[in-house]
């Protein structure tokens, strides 16, 4: 990172151009995950800016998620999540076998009648009852997903049944899904969306809907999410057909 990467990056105050030229420097791989990063006096020396713009860079870096700091240890490059695409698991369970603490801000849940799209995907008439759970899923109080569950309401009687995880609240019932089709494309956040997330506007995001269905193939699920491009890596194993 030199003092020339910061002046040609963007315009706007110079922490937010540093911040840029941080993130380009971990995209390019040049800082790699718990890569520790030079200490603040360091980085100012270097450049030859003040502390407290390498201080607020590293502050809204490390609310983004992007950097993480360690008591007494310092700044690192934020782990990523990797995720298998395999296996049918419930972003409670995701973020335990990691040893993170799963946590769920509420932004809507709620009844009310199935769209046309929703019916579809669920395979109910349209109008038939459902719960919906808007949700934004965090880790280690991190903001991670926006998710957004449809759940026929003959499954999941009360959107009040979901304390934390969806899945726990259906297997109450005996309803927890066993089978799943999952499609991702790549989507950028929009104001909102990047808004609730901590994101700047434009930043990228990995769009996953996902249907899951019971045993006997009864869709339970249609599930609407945004997860952050830049803590994601979805990984899946091949094999050539036999
Ligand atoms: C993942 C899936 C969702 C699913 C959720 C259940 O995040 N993308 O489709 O609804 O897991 O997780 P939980 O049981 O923690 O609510």
């Amino acid at each position: 990172l030199r003092a020339r990467d910061i002046e040609n990056i963007g315009h706007g105050p110079l922490y937010r151009r540093l911040q840029t030229a941080i993130k380009a420097v971990i995209d390019d791989g040049i800082l790699k995950v718990d890569d520790a990063l030079p200490s603040e006096r360091d980085l100012a020396n270097e450049l030859g800016i003040s502390r407290v713009t390498v201080r607020n860079s590293m502050r809204a870096l490390v609310e983004e998620g992007v950097l993480v700091q360690r008591h007494g240890a310092g700044t690192f490059v934020a782990p990523r999540v990797e995720q298998a695409l395999s296996r049918l698991t419930s972003f409670t369970e995701d973020m335990i076998t990691r040893g993170m603490n799963p946590g769920a801000v509420w932004i809507e849940k709620t009844l009310g009648h199935a769209s046309p799209e929703e019916a579809m995907a669920l395979n109910l008439s349209p109008g038939t009852e459902v719960t919906r759970l808007r949700r934004l899923r965090t880790a280690n109080e991190k903001p991670m997903a926006l998710e957004y569950a449809v759940v026929p309401r003959a499954f999941l009687p009360s959107p009040e049944e979901v304390e934390k995880s969806l899945y726990d609240a259906l297997a109450k019932y005996g309803k927890k899904p066993e089978r799943a089709l999952q499609r991702l494309r790549a989507e950028l956040f929009d104001g909102e969306t990047a808004k609730i997330l901590g994101v700047p506007d434009g930043s990228a995001a990995l769009y996953i809907e996902r249907r899951s269905f019971l045993a006997n193939g009864t869709p339970v699920e249609f599930t609407r999410s945004y997860y952050r491009g830049d803590s994601y890596d979805f990984i899946a194993e091949m094999q050539v057909d036999a």
